[in-house]
């Protein structure tokens, strides 16, 4: 099925809305992954030496605004050229980080659960199911793309 209009402007309303919001919500993105995930904690040199998610942390901040930011524009090429496209140095980029941080498929995943509840807390009453599948959708492609480059570069 094709991504819809309606799909598209849904990631996009939600985050205008979540951009206010940035600290605290890349706080709980990152609270949400190590709860599923204790184990990610090493994976972050921001995290790997503290016991507490560091408030106001630029690095942490920054990961949490890609992940967000990436996941939208995916919805926006989505709809707009029906696939999702990224230029080949940000994806080489991209996948080369994450193969040398040892980052694998179920980490991914993780990082979507993360990524859903925290558009939930972020949007409050806007939150519905169209909404979750859209993000979901968007998420799933970019992930993939990424994971595809790793597997090349492997
Ligand atoms: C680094 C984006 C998924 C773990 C990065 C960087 C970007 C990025 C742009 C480089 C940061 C910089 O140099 O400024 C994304 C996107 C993702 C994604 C768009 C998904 C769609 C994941 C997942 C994990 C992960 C699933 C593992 C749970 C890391 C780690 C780093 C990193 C450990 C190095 C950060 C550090 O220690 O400073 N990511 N990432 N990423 N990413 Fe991701």
């Amino acid at each position: 099925m094709s991504f819809s209009e309606k799909q598209k402007e849904l990631v996009k309303q939600s985050w205008e809305i979540m951009k206010q919001d940035i600290p605290a919500l890349s706080l709980y993105f990152f609270t949400q992954v190590l709860e599923i995930a204790p184990g990610a904690k090493g994976l972050f040199s921001f995290l790997k030496d503290t016991d507490e998610i560091p408030q106001n942390n630029p690095k942490l901040k920054a990961h949490a605004v890609k992940v967000f930011k990436m996941t939208c524009e995916s919805a926006i090429q989505l709809r707009e050229k029906g696939e999702f496209v990224v230029s080949d140095t940000t994806l080489k980029y991209l996948g080369s980080v994450h193969l040398q941080k040892g980052i694998a498929a179920p980490h991914f995943e993780v990082v979507k659960v993360g990524l859903l509840r925290t558009i939930e807390k972020g949007v409050g009453e806007k939150w519905c199911e169209d909404m979750k599948a859209a993000w979901s959708e968007s998420y799933d492609q970019l992930a993939a793309a990424i994971q595809a480059e790793m597997t090349k570069e492997a």
